[in-house]
């Protein structure tokens, strides 16, 4: 289940490898996406694979995990920018095709509940990329959320607001609420691979090793997913056992 790259960079290049072979192999693939500095070299070798091997995107439909409540799309630090930043432009998806939840809109609740209702429409995701907090979470599903929650709004925890804190200029511009996919919507996917990369997320992925599945551990529930993968760097490994971990290169 836990995999060990020698670096960040080897870890992004297995897994937009990975996801260039989905995409080629299912043309109609349904992604789940996430975002982040983990996700960021990912992204960028995705896009260079996908330029170098002319790989149509016109039918892949792309769902992200979430979403700041309150920052419009246009917003620098809101995912839907990230998005069209790091991966939706350069590579040359199609927009109307890529789906987040709405950070503002008239009715949030309503907002929630139709977006894992397309999930499912469209027959749900083959793939869920993860990245994880230093708490835990997946998505914005911060601890003790109830492992059958559907898309909702989150607030978000102290510590979730001071790691992503380091995006925006000050305190008080920190987002104190998200939209995000709930746990169950992401489970549902046929296919799922966490990562993670850095000294930071090293006691959160011992943690993760050693938890039993428990709410207060959200990423836990993972370990009872038919077909997880968790990609690790050294750093992030660096407190698992060794013998646990499958080394890719
Ligand atoms: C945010 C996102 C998560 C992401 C996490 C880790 O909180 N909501 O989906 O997994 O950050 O981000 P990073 O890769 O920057 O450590």
């Amino acid at each position: 289940m836990f995999f060990v790259f020698s670096s960040p960079e080897a870890l992004a290049r297995h897994l937009s490898l990975q996801l260039l072979q989905l995409i080629q192999k299912k043309p109609t693939a349904i992604l789940g996406l996430a975002t982040g500095s983990t996700m960021e070299p990912v992204y960028h070798n995705l896009c260079k694979l996908i330029h170098d091997h002319q790989t149509p995107l016109g039918q892949l439909t792309t769902f992200n995990l979430d979403e700041y409540v309150g920052l419009a799309p246009e917003h620098p630090q809101s995912y839907n920018y990230y998005m069209h930043q790091h991966l939706f432009n350069p590579a040359g998806f199609d927009d109307s095709r890529c789906f987040l939840p709405r950070g503002i809109c008239a009715d949030m609740q309503r907002e929630c509940k139709e977006y894992s209702e397309k999930i499912q429409a469209c027959g749900g995701l083959d793939f869920q990329l993860l990245g994880i907090g230093t708490n835990g979470h997946i998505g914005f599903n911060e601890p003790y959320t109830p492992f059958d929650s559907l898309t909702h709004i989150v607030e978000l925890s102290e510590n979730t607001r001071i790691d992503n804190g380091r995006f925006f200029d000050n305190w008080d511009d920190v987002p104190t609420h998200a939209v995000t996919m709930g746990i169950k919507d992401i489970m549902g996917a046929k296919e799922i691979v966490l990562a993670a990369t850095g000294a930071h997320k090293a006691e959160v992925m011992a943690q993760l090793f050693q938890s039993s599945v428990d709410e207060a551990m959200p990423a836990s529930i993972l370990k009872t997913h038919p077909c997880i993968r968790i990609y690790v760097d050294e750093q992030a490994a660096a407190l698992i056992p060794a013998e646990q971990l499958t080394k890719i290169d």
